[in-house]
């Protein structure tokens, strides 16, 4: 797979995101020849850099050497209200096609805070650069979460883009989708046989799903204090997960078949009356943590953040699905910052055997059967079942079968940018996230989050380094089960 020949601008170039993520995926792909000749970057913010103060954050490294590549990357400071700035872009695009065979084909990257996309599409659309450069070019918006930060706001953001650009030159990044282990979720369930038979509220017990990060929110305090964990990692990424664990087998993997099945998924989510919020949803916040030589702030203790915060840096929840397929099943989702380990995982837990013909005693020691599919790190996927002890009496135990990537194939895995980038400039949408299945998203946390937001009562604190709040913990156990922590508590 290459990219064809063409140009990607991207806006907020001075900013975290393109020298952290898009740079390097840019150079990964030029070092794997998957950039024509035929392809340009421009970078576009309002900071003033020379084109080589912009050269020079990109990586150094055989990627650098690429031809033409490094020495042909444009910089362009302007203001993003500013109709100027997208004449000045529009000439520079109109000489790429000419003098560099960039072929009239665009691709215009948001990476800029979300106050800044509307100013930009509606400047772009006013240009004209919402239309492709030549009559088989193509013009395409990537755009960043946060996209909106509630279905009203999702909603507007969509009006205005829809003025300017089709629904299908739209790609929204979720990043997450761009990872081989959250792929193989299809891949495992509907490559193979063996699962799809016991995919359902008949065999399944329950399901958790658990994005773990050990950071904090860094020097992203500022931003952090208007997200919290439900909009920043909630409302896109487990649902992304979920979505893709749970849906009915899509009839292909065509990119509206796929989508179609993730937005009846999500549609299916229960929508939680306000009294019943309490008793679903807990939310946290880490206070100081850790060990003496590995002492943690707080959370309000963090560069950018109100000392008085009742931001979540913690969110568990049950969700649940009411189908056919899963009726009655609970889903566990938590997602949090400063947890002891960073690990995404999906545990899917099966019923318990209806009859055991042997006696309690033998099987001391046997958790019920689990399939975890280890999103990062270490990704792979566990099944634990019960296996004979050695010896002359018959007890049971638990046990483990691994797969792991990394031991089992040989390619390593492109990063997660340079795949979506990729399929972006090819034009395959299979991977982004679709108008209805954003509104949907929020529609399932909306009341939660006003819940939280209306609600006088303090938010509940973890440590840092804890597996979060005691709550969270009493949330499942009021339902007779416990946490999948992995290494323990
Ligand atoms: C981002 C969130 O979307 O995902 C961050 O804004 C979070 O807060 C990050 O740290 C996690 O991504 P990954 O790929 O490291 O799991």
């Amino acid at each position: 797979r290459k990219a064809p020949p063409g140009v990607v601008v991207i806006f907020g170039a001075s900013g975290d995101l393109t020298e952290r993520k898009l740079m390097p995926a840019l150079a990964r792909l030029a070092q794997f020849k998957r950039l024509p000749d035929e392809f340009r970057l421009v970078g576009v913010a309002r900071s003033h850099l020379s084109d080589d103060e912009f050269r020079q954050r990109f990586p150094t490294g055989p990627a650098a050497e690429a031809p033409g590549l490094v020495e042909n990357m444009r910089y362009l400071s302007g203001d993003y209200d500013d109709p100027d700035t997208f004449h000045r872009l529009r000439d520079l695009l109109e000489g790429f096609d000419k003098d560099a065979g960039t072929a009239g084909n665009r691709m215009f990257y948001l990476a800029t805070p979300p106050q800044a996309f509307v100013p930009i599409i509606e400047n772009l659309t006013a240009a004209g650069l919402n239309q492709p450069g030549s009559p088989t070019g193509s013009a395409r918006l990537v755009i960043e979460k946060p996209y909106g930060h509630d279905e009203a706001s999702a909603r507007k953001l969509d009006e205005r883009i829809h003025q300017g650009f089709e629904e299908d030159q739209v790609f929204r990044i979720d990043h997450y989708l761009g990872k081989d282990t959250v792929q193989n979720v299809m891949a495992l369930r509907f490559a193979n046989t063996i699962f799809q038979p016991i995919w359902n509220r008949t065999w399944i017990d329950q399901v958790q799903i658990t994005v773990a990060e050990t950071l904090g929110v860094g020097t992203r305090g500022g931003f952090y204090e208007h997200a919290g964990a439900m909009r920043d990692i909630v409302q896109n990424h487990v649902l992304q997960v979920l979505a893709l664990a749970l849906m009915e087998p899509p009839a292909s993997f065509a990119p509206e078949a796929l989508r179609n099945e993730k937005v009846k998924l999500l549609q299916s989510i229960r929508h939680p009356a306000d009294g019943d919020i309490d008793r679903i949803a807990v939310r946290g916040q880490y206070t100081r943590g850790g060990t003496s030589g590995d002492l943690m702030p707080g959370y309000r203790e963090e560069q950018g953040v109100d000392p008085l915060s009742r931001t979540e840096t913690y969110a568990a929840m049950r969700l649940d699905v009411d189908n056919w397929r899963w009726a009655g099943v609970p889903f566990y989702v938590r997602t949090g910052k400063r947890l002891p380990r960073r690990v995404t995982e999906v545990v899917l837990q099966f019923t318990r055997p209806p009859h055991l013909p042997i006696s309690a005693a033998q099987v001391t020691g046997l958790q019920p059967d689990a399939l975890i599919l280890r999103i990062q790190p270490d990704e792979g996927i566990t099944l634990r079942f019960g296996a004979k002890v050695p010896g002359h009496s018959f007890r049971v135990r638990t046990a483990t079968m691994e797969f792991s990537y990394e031991s089992t194939f040989r390619e390593e895995s492109p990063e997660a940018y340079e795949r979506l980038l990729l399929d972006a400039l090819i034009g395959d949408p299979t991977l982004f996230i679709r108008s209805d299945e954003v509104l949907q998203s929020w529609r399932i946390v909306d009341p939660i989050i006003e819940h939280w937001a209306n609600s006088k009562g303090r938010i509940p604190l973890y440590e840092a380094s804890s597996w979060g709040p005691d709550e969270a913990d009493q949330l499942l156990s009021r339902d007779g089960r416990a946490w999948h922590n992995p290494g323990g508590r």
